[in-house]
């Protein structure tokens, strides 16, 4: 696939929201965003940090057009309270950017008891775009792209044991919300063609880059992955990036489609259709799924 960014025409006069903003790759998928001319809404739980990255992005594209809106995807009310901002303040969403995320190794849960990663990763979008998708306009270059990884791939959903307390493998509850959001991007689109609508819905992962992902993992091995792996086999934040800006911005797609990166393990390399588990394709999981978090989010998805 020929992904030209500096094909695409200017955006002005669009709104995105990226959700994660001020860090890794949403921070990369921000600049990149405000360069083609969206006005981006930089949805971030740290006010501080948001400040900064929204400075950092003034430096190298002093035209970009930045707002930020304090969003804590672990927190439903603090998703609710941002869609109402963000209501308040706009009136039309032309691209979504589900692009926050956390790995955590020590089996956090968020303040309703739920696991912080499939809590932040997951139900927080899940909400987040159900209450926003009223204002996106039914046109095909109305996009929400949900962000997956390449740990969808081992992993199933527990729905007798969401929060993985009987998972031993840390990096399979992690790998559940990541196929959650793979299974949910898929649903969506699903539902979306069955009421007619011409809206895209698309997931993509972004290969392997050294973000602040990996920061709960030990120094030692975060200086390993630094020094030894991350110059060879991945992706730096602005490649990992590319995905993401592939299925907002090129008219080249489908909904439903998942793109990431073609080369080796699918770490890094050109943009093309990324390869999913058998286990991801299945309507039937994908669909309790959906109505587990109805559930659980409180609010049934009227699309
Ligand atoms: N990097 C990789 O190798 C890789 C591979 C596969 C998939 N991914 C996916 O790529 C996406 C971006 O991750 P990244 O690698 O860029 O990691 P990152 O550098 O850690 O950035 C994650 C972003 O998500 C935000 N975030 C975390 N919890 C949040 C919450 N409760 N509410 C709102 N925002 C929250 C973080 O905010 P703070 O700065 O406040 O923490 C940060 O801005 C994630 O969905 C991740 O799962 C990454």
């Amino acid at each position: 696939m020929d992904f030209k960014l500096k094909n695409i025409p200017s955006q002005q006069g669009r709104i995105a929201i990226v959700t994660g903003a001020n860090n890794g790759i949403g921070f990369e998928t921000t600049l990149a965003m405000a360069k083609y001319g969206f006005k981006v809404v930089m949805a971030c739980r740290n006010m501080k940090k948001a400040e900064k990255a929204k400075s950092a992005i003034l430096q190298k594209s002093p035209d970009a057009d930045l707002d930020i809106l304090q969003l804590d995807l672990s927190d439903l009310n603090s998703v609710r309270a941002f869609a109402k901002n963000y209501k308040n303040n706009y009136s039309q969403l032309d691209v979504l950017i589900n692009n926050a995320g956390v790995l955590i190794y020590s089996g956090k849960k968020n303040g309703a008891g739920i696991e912080l990663q499939f809590a932040t990763n997951h139900l927080g979008h899940f909400l987040l775009t159900n209450l926003l998708i009223d204002l996106m306009p039914d046109d095909t270059a109305s996009r929400i792209v949900v962000l997956s990884s390449i740990a969808h791939k081992t992993a199933k959903i527990h729905f007798d044991d969401l929060n993985g307390e009987n998972i031993d493998d840390a990096e399979a509850v992690y790998g559940q919300s990541k196929l959650a959001n793979l299974m949910f991007a898929d649903e969506l689109n699903r539902q979306l063609k069955r009421s007619g609508k011409k809206m895209v819905v698309l997931a993509v992962h972004p290969g392997g880059s050294f973000s602040g992902l990996f920061e709960e993992m030990s120094k030692g091995v975060r200086y390993y992955m630094y020094r030894t792996l991350a110059p060879f086999i991945l992706n730096s934040n602005s490649s990992a990036a590319k995905p993401s800006l592939f299925a907002a911005l090129s008219p080249d797609v489908q909904g439903g489609e998942y793109f990431g990166p073609q080369g080796f393990n699918e770490f890094k390399g050109k943009v093309g259709i990324a390869k999913r588990s058998d286990y991801s394709k299945r309507e039937d999981v994908a669909k309790r799924l959906w109505e587990l978090s109805e559930e659980l989010t409180g609010q049934p998805f009227i699309l």
